[in-house]
């Protein structure tokens, strides 16, 4: 399993989706995310976020953030 951190690999895959989201948590916030991550994971996998007409992450993207569930998080 790659090793991945919030800092150097979630952080900057969700930036582009701050704004969008800020109305429920930040993305780019290390706290949200964690306590979030449920939700966000389903989304994810599901393809319901982010919506239309952004693509969907792919599947090595989804990969990175359960890798980095599976660690417990690193910040
Ligand atoms: C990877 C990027 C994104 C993630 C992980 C994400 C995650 C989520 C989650 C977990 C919810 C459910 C919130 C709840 O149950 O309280 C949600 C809802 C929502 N998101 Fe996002 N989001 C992303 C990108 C976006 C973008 C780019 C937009 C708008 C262009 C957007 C618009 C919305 C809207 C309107 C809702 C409420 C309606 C619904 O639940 O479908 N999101 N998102």
């Amino acid at each position: 399993m790659a090793e991945v951190s919030f800092a150097n690999d979630i952080a900057p895959l969700f930036k582009q989706f701050q704004g969008q989201m800020i109305w429920r948590f930040d993305l780019t916030a290390y706290g949200d995310v964690v306590a979030n991550h449920k939700e966000i994971y389903d989304r994810i996998r599901n393809k319901g976020m982010p919506p239309p007409p952004f693509p969907p992450l792919t599947d090595e993207q989804i990969a990175m953030f359960t890798d980095w569930i599976s660690q417990n998080f690193p910040p």
